[in-house]
């Protein structure tokens, strides 16, 4: 191939970089080339060393490329909901640098709770702007663990419990993030559902649960959002680790859906290189280098996949075959990312980015409970308001592990309030309790001082005091980032709120009957004063701005169209995962004889919805449930025809009315019903919605399109998905415990 130099101006730092390190004239593959030309072009000019070199880490969150190349380093950044603050070359501290603040999006829950593709569209588009402003290659995430248990730490960093809106989310957060030239980094590959025992946990699960629960959003993601790279988990599937599991990763991932692109390991989940080497991995970060640097130049080469690898091929333990083919796909992560000329400049807190973060809160914050209407609240009746609650004035960003943020701000529900109301209406504000006053994660500080040295009965006396003065009281509580909440490295203990609150909201109700309460989590929380609260509103962590969206919403500038995107247990005995499967497991042993912790996951498919279906339970509130401060009226669904052949399409339409006297947003939800099976089959699974936008007296007609897809099982037998002929229901609801009309069909 002939030497190039095409885009002077892009290339240039990668260019004077490369001819620094050697005095070989750089190489630059005309972009014009098809990619794997260019990959096996780059392939063949590397030497050994080279090549082992850039499928693993040189510092905590970048790999060195081939400097005598002019291939640039690859900078990876967390993910999911905004882009983490830079820190040391090999350390978790903060590089104290004072530009990297961004933009703090709303948490994954509250994007899959807008259950609206666009918002997330626009939301991969906003976050891969800033990543790439900050000139990063991948961004770690989105997560799209499925929702198996409410006591996960990380499920406020995932989008819930339902298979078909986590990939119709996930797609395009995906599609929007790389039209920036910057990769996603799809995590945690896969079954990575607890947090407890994280590098321990050996799930064992059925072929027909993975397939048709916990893989589905990463096949969408890998064939359809077509994403860069994917994460393995930390836990084990089948006794050998998700990072460099061949079943996840030769057999499904690059074989069955033939996907290209290059397999990063969680940080620190690399532990063996012969697995790393033969089980898919492609690129190793973050293993410890404590302890392994003595005499050694550059730590790193003690990482799994460097010297032990290098030796190993020397040696003749490894050919070059299963390296080459790691090269290749972090070269084409490389040319995709680092490498692409035509990638837009991107942007850093821009003004467009603030209304993106304010507008998917907005359509993500649901509406739980309004039983008098009491919401949106009316300020020309009310004129004292209590705000009671330490989330009302606590920072979120900071805090729960990876996902912790630097944001450039935060406005506080307090504050939003504040701002919003003005002079209309005195706010009173008490706290109630004291839980957590951390405010610090890896160095990043809030600057809040939260401490209060008064006693818990002082906080709840006063808080008492306040609300008995008030016209209504605004409880603004629930979880936050700190251990056994939300957060990263540990689960939740109980499915209660913490610190007492479940109490201090009884005695609220007491001592004032206009009470409602903002829950503010990204998990379900156990709600035994569900019934004495007139209007309980779901919150998740909105971000930079938390206290503008929900003062939009609470005063009705918003009408809420958020959806719950996983079931609220009343308690953890509705939950499959805890009434019949294991959790977090018994001890057992993996295939290299170490201790692990075994969790069968005997509810199999009836995960979420599909168990409370099953057994036929009232949860506090079902999966795909959300109000609005209007009504909306649904007429008969129809179908275009009443069977339909294995290769046609059916079209169901069903007309749907605002019936209320404000515009407002209703997400129509298709479940379907196979009436006779040869498998036992879920009582109904998702299998589309819409959200659809209507003034007063506004009607739409609102169609779903059903294929074959849509109505098969993964028969583990066969190792296929099988649409069984026979007779079908297509149910048309406002929530899984909500259906509105119905129509049957045949498949033949
Ligand atoms: C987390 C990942 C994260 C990585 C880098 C790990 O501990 O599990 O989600 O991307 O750290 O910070």
């Amino acid at each position: 191939m002939k030497t190039r130099i095409l885009k002077v101006a892009v290339l240039l730092p990668f260019w004077i970089s490369g001819l620094l390190a050697t005095a070989q004239t750089p190489v630059y593959p005309d972009e014009k080339e098809p990619l794997e030309q260019r990959v096996e072009d780059a392939l063949s000019r590397m030497t050994l060393k080279e090549k082992i070199n850039i499928i693993h880490a040189q510092s905590k969150f970048s790999a060195p490329g081939v400097p005598r190349l002019g291939i640039p380093e690859l900078w990876c950044t967390d993910g999911p909901m905004g882009v983490r603050p830079e820190v040391l070359w090999d350390e978790w501290e903060q590089a104290e640098w004072t530009n990297d603040s961004c933009t703090a999006f709303p948490a994954l829950s509250c994007l899959a709770a807008t259950w609206n593709p666009d918002m997330a569209l626009l939301y991969g588009k906003s976050i891969g702007e800033e990543a790439r402003f900050r000139n990063k290659n991948v961004l770690l995430g989105p997560g799209i663990n499925i929702y198996r248990t409410p006591l996960c730490g990380r499920n406020f960093e995932y989008m819930g419990e339902d298979p078909y809106l986590t990939s119709n989310m996930a797609v395009p957060y995906i599609q929007g993030v790389q039209s920036n030239g910057v990769a996603v980094c799809v995590k945690h590959f896969a079954l990575n559902n607890n947090e407890i025992n994280r590098h321990t946990s050996n799930p064992i699960v059925d072929d027909r649960t993975l397939y048709e629960i916990y893989l589905p959003g990463f096949k969408a993601a890998a064939t359809e959002g077509k994403a860069w790279s994917f994460m393995g988990g930390y836990n084990l599937f089948r006794g050998e680790h998700a990072s460099y599991n061949p079943i996840l990763m030769n057999q499904i991932l690059k074989g069955e859906w033939q996907w290209d692109g290059a397999v990063i390991s969680d940080w620190g989940a690399v532990h063996n290189t012969r697995m790393a080497v033969t089980g898919g991995l492609d690129m190793e970060f973050g293993s410890w280098t404590d302890g392994l640097t003595e005499g050694a130049s550059n730590a790193y080469d003690n990482y799994w996949l460097a010297n032990p690898y290098l030796k190993g091929i020397q040696d003749g333990i490894y050919t070059e075959k299963e390296l080459n083919d790691k090269v290749r796909r972090v070269l084409r992560l490389t040319f995709r990312t680092a490498m692409n000329s035509k990638k837009p400049w991107g942007s850093m807190v821009s003004d467009e980015h603030k209304v993106a973060c304010r507008k998917i809160g907005e359509e993500g914050v649901v509406l739980l409970q309004n039983n008098t209407g009491i919401l949106p609240i009316d300020l020309s009746k009310v004129r004292r308001i209590a705000v009671i609650g330490e989330n009302a004035i606590k920072m979120m960003t900071v805090g729960g592990g990876s996902s912790s943020l630097k944001a450039k701000y935060e406005i506080t529900p307090l504050d939003g309030l504040k701002k919003r109301i003005g002079n209309q209406a005195e706010i009173i504000y008490a706290r109630g309790y004291v839980g957590d006053t951390a405010g610090e994660f890896n160095g990043v500080k809030t600057g809040q001082n939260l401490q209060d040295n008064r006693s818990a009965e002082e906080l709840k006396a006063e808080a008492i005091r306040v609300a008995k003065n008030a016209d209504v009281v605004l409880f603004i509580g629930g979880l936050n980032k700190s251990e056994h909440q939300d957060c990263e490295g540990t689960d939740r203990e109980t499915m209660e709120l913490p610190y007492n609150q479940n109490e201090l909201i009884m005695e609220l109700f007491k001592a004032n009957e206009n009470l409602f309460v903002v829950n503010i989590s990204g998990t379900g929380v156990a709600m035994p004063w569900k019934d004495q609260v007139h209007s309980i509103l779901q919150a998740w962590y909105l971000g930079s701005e938390t206290g503008n969206t929900l003062a939009s919403v609470l005063l009705g500038d918003v009408n809420p169209s958020g959806k719950l995107p996983y079931t609220y247990y009343s308690s953890l005995d509705q939950c499959g995962a805890h009434k019949l499967g294991e959790y977090p497991g018994h001890k057992g042993i993996d295939a290299l004889g170490n201790e692990v912790f075994d969790i069968p996951y005997n509810e199999g498919i009836f995960v979420g919805y599909r168990f409370i279906d099953k057994n036929r339970l009232k949860p506090t509130f079902p999966f795909g449930h959300g109000l609005s401060y209007t009504t909306f009226e649904y007429g008969k669904a129809e179908a275009d025809r009443k069977i339909m052949e294995k290769n046609e399409k059916l079209v169901i339409t069903v007309p749907v009315t605002n019936t209320g006297s404000r515009a407002g947003a209703e997400v129509i939800q298709l479940y379907i019903r196979d009436l006779k099976s040869s498998l036992p089959r879920p009582v109904k699974e998702l299998k589309g919605f819409c959200k659809v936008v209507l003034q007063p007296n506004e009607t739409k007609q609102v169609s779903f399109t059903i294929t074959a897809e849509e109505l098969a099982y993964f028969d583990d037998a066969k190792h296929q998905w099988v649409a069984e002929p026979g007779k079908f229901e297509a149910l048309v609801a406002a929530s899984s415990a909500d259906i509105r009309t119905k129509v049957s069909f045949e498949l033949k």
